[in-house]
C-alpha cells in the first residue's frame, strides 16, 4: 500500500490491480483521448504543435479528462506521448500532421554520445504539472495511469527516425552494432525508471509500459531487448516505489507472453487482439491481472462484431482480475456511439 492511501480502495481499477476480480470489469481504452473525439480536435487546434500540446499542462490535463468525462471510464491515462523521453534525452523530435513522428535518427556512436546521460527533469516538469492538475479534478473513483514506451519500442523510433512497418532499421542496428545498441537500451532503462518514478511522485496510481514493437523480434532478441530491459525497469522502479503497480503491454509476442510475464514481474499483462482470451485465462495464474483485448476494428465496425467481441471477452475472464481494454489504441475513424454501445454491453443488465 502506498503511503497516505486509504486502506479501503474505492477505485474499481485499483481493486483489480490489487488482484480482486470485479464484475463488470473496470474499463479504459488505449488512446482514449484522440482524434475520434471532436472536443480533442478542438483542443488540439489551440496548440502550435503536438509536442507543445503535450508540454502545456492546461491543454494536456484537459485532453486527459475529456474521455473520462464523456464516457465515464474507470481510469484516465495521462495525455502525453512515448516520444517525450527521446525529446528529454536531447534528440530532436517533431510530429508532422498526417505524417507521424520525425526524429533525427541515431546512426553512429557520435549521434549516441550527443544524447544526455539522464533525462532532463526540467524539460519534463510540464508533464508532472499535468498529472498534478488532473489529480485535483479527477472524481474519487477514477484512477490515473501514467506510462512510458519500453526501451525497444523507443529505440525503433530513435534509430529509424520515423514509424516503419517492420522495424528493420533498429533490428539491423541491433545485429550490426550490438554494444552501441546495448548502451542505448541501458540509457533508456535508466531514463524510464526516472520518468516513471517521477510520474508516481506527481500522482499517477499505476503505470503502463508500451512495448508496441516487441512482436517483430525472434525470441533471443526479444529476451535481450524487451524482457531483460523491462525487468530492469520494474525492479528499478520498485526500489524507489515498493508498491508500484505496473502493466506491461508487449504487443504481438504470442506465446512469449508467458516469458514476458514470468520474467518482468509486472502486476498486469496487456493482451493484444490476436491473443485468445480463453487461452490467456487458463494459462496465467490468478494473481496476474489481465487487461484487454477487444479488436479496435471491432469497435470501429460496431454491430454484431462489437457485441460478440465484448461478450466473448467478458465470459472468458469472468471470475479473475481483468481490466477491459482494446488490444491496441482507439482508431481515429471510430464512431463515438460505438464506444457508448461497448459500455452498454459491458455494464448493462444484459452483461450479467
Ligand atoms: O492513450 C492515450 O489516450 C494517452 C496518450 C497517448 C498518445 N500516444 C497520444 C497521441 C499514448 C499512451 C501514446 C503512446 C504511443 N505513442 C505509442 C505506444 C502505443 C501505440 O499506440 O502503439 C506509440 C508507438 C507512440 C508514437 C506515436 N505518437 C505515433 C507513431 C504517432 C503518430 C500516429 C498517430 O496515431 O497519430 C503519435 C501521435 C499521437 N500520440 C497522437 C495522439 C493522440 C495523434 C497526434 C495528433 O493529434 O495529431
Amino acid at each position: 500500500m502506498l503511503v497516505g492511501e486509504p486502506r479501503f480502495q474505492p477505485k474499481p481499477f485499483l481493486k483489480v490491480m490489487g488482484g480482486e476480480a470485479c464484475f463488470p470489469p473496470p474499463v479504459w481504452l488505449m488512446r482514449q483521448a484522440g482524434r475520434y473525439l471532436p472536443e480533442y480536435q478542438a483542443l488540439r487546434a489551440k496548440a502550435a504543435s503536438f509536442l507543445d500540446f503535450c508540454y502545456t499542462p492546461a491543454l494536456a490535463a484537459e485532453a486527459t479528462l475529456q474521455p473520462v468525462r464523456r464516457f465515464g471510464f474507470d481510469a484516465a491515462i495521462l495525455f502525453s506521448d512515448i516520444l517525450i523521453v527521446p525529446d528529454a534525452l536531447g534528440q530532436k523530435v517533431t510530429f508532422e500532421s498526417h505524417d507521424g513522428p520525425k526524429l533525427d535518427p541515431i546512426l553512429t556512436s557520435e549521434d549516441f554520445v550527443k544524447l544526455n546521460g539522464r533525462i532532463n527533469s526540467s524539460r519534463l516538469s510540464p508533464v508532472f504539472e499535468t498529472i498534478e492538475r488532473v489529480k485535483t479534478t479527477l472524481p474519487a473513483e477514477i484512477a490515473l495511469i501514467g506510462f512510458c514506451g519500453a526501451p525497444w519500442t523507443l529505440a525503433c523510433y530513435m534509430i529509424a527516425g520515423k514509424s516503419t512497418p517492420d522495424q528493420a532499421p533498429a533490428r539491423l542496428f541491433a545485429y550490426r552494432q550490438r554494444d552501441l545498441f546495448q548502451s542505448l537500451i541501458d540509457r533508456l532503462v535508466q531514463a524510464s525508471i526516472d520518468y516513471l518514478a517521477w510520474q508516481i511522485e506527481a500522482g499517477v496510481e499505476a503505470v503502463q509500459i508500451f512495448d508496441t514493437c516487441a512482436g517483430v523480434l525472434p525470441f533471443a532478441e526479444l529476451e535481450r531487448w524487451s524482457l531483460i530491459p523491462v525487468e530492469a525497469i520494474v525492479a528499478g522502479l520498485r526500489l524507489r516505489h515498493k508498491n508500484a503497480r505496473v502493466i506491461g503491454f508487449p504487443k504481438g509476442v504470442g506465446q512469449h507472453l508467458m516469458d514476458f510475464a514470468a520474467r518482468t514481474g509486472v502486476n498486469a499483462l496487456g493482451l493484444d487482439s490476436s491473443t485468445d482470451p480463453r487461452w490467456a485465462a487458463k494459462t496465467f495464474d490468478q494473481d496476474l491481472v489481465l487487461q484487454g483485448n477487444l479488436d479496435p476494428l471491432a469497435l470501429a465496425a460496431g454491430g454484431p462484431a462489437l457485441e460478440a467481441g465484448v461478450r466473448h471477452i467478458l465470459s472468458a475472464f469472468r471470475g479473475r482480475p481483468h481490466i477491459f481494454n482494446l488490444g491496441h489504441g482507439v482508431l481515429p475513424q471510430t464512431p463515438i456511439q460505438h464506444v457508448e454501445l461497448m459500455l452498454d454491453f459491458l455494464r448493462g443488465d444484459s452483461a450479467k
